[in-house]
């Protein structure tokens, strides 16, 4: 798992480098599809369920799933970056938003409400805490801050396969039955925040989330490996200065 989330994190830090205004999410998927290829590995969501691309682009109000096409990103945009890779039979699966360039005040703090709130969750990942904890950690900071979490897609475990048991959701479902995290689990710990109202609806390429009420989304995501001490990131890497 750690070589896997190792080059799933590299590649998320040189995509969101590349992007830039005038850039189309075609090009960025490309992009992607390359530098997981310099690393012999394979884009888990190519072919996942029928899906058609290397990674998920998600732009402004879109929420997860964005379909790479020829829209052209615009100085201001958001752009949420979701990179899966299977590497010698594990997946590493990460996310981010990233700005186009600049943005405003209102969507600099959307991202940086959600990207808190998944370090939040990961400091609950650790063992005698039940997934709630994470989904709870999660949830009220991002409701502190007057922002609002999704439902109906949620974290998981990762493995060998990009989808397992457990769910990690965003959004208190209550200590029953909710599972114990236990050293050597793998999860995938994944805040999706609107700025508006937490519904979402899909577009009728059947793939791209939306909020409905139009409101920017963020997504930020990292595989994180439990242990018997502090969580490990699997997904993290180092930030390059140049
Ligand atoms: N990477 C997404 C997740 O974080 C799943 C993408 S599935 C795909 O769980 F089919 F859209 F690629
Ligand atoms: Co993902
Ligand atoms: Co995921």
């Amino acid at each position: 798992m750690r070589p896997a989330g190792a080059i799933a994190g590299k590649v998320l830090d040189e995509m969101a480098a590349y992007v830039k205004p005038g850039l189309t999410t075609r090009q960025l998927d490309h992009f992607a599809a390359e530098r997981i290829k310099s690393y012999d590995a394979k884009s888990a969501f190519l072919g996942y369920h029928g899906y058609p691309c290397h990674t998920c682009l998600s732009v402004n109000d879109e929420v997860v799933h964005g379909l790479a096409s020829e829209r052209e990103l615009r100085f201001g945009d958001i752009v949420s970056i979701d990179i899966g890779v299977a590497y010698k039979g594990f997946i590493g699966d990460t996310a981010r938003t990233v700005v186009v360039g600049g943005c405003s005040l209102a969507a600099q703090r959307l991202l940086e409400v959600t990207e808190q709130s998944l370090y939040l969750g990961i400091a609950q990942a650790k063992p005698g805490n039940r997934v709630v904890d994470v989904s709870v950690a999660v949830q009220q900071f991002v409701e502190q801050n007057g922002f609002s979490v999704v439902r109906e897609f949620v974290g998981h475990g990762v493995g060998r396969s990009m989808h397992e048991e457990p769910q990690v959701p965003n959004f208190d479902e209550g200590k029953k039955n909710s599972p114990k995290l236990k050293p050597g689990m793998t999860i995938a710990i994944e805040p999706m925040v609107n700025a508006g109202r937490p519904e979402v609806k899909i577009l009728k390429d059947g793939w791209t989330v939306v909020t409905r009420d139009g409101s920017l989304s963020a997504h930020f995501e990292h595989t994180v490996l439990v242990t018997d001490n502090e969580p490990e990131i699997l997904t993290w890497v180092k930030p390059r200065f140049e």
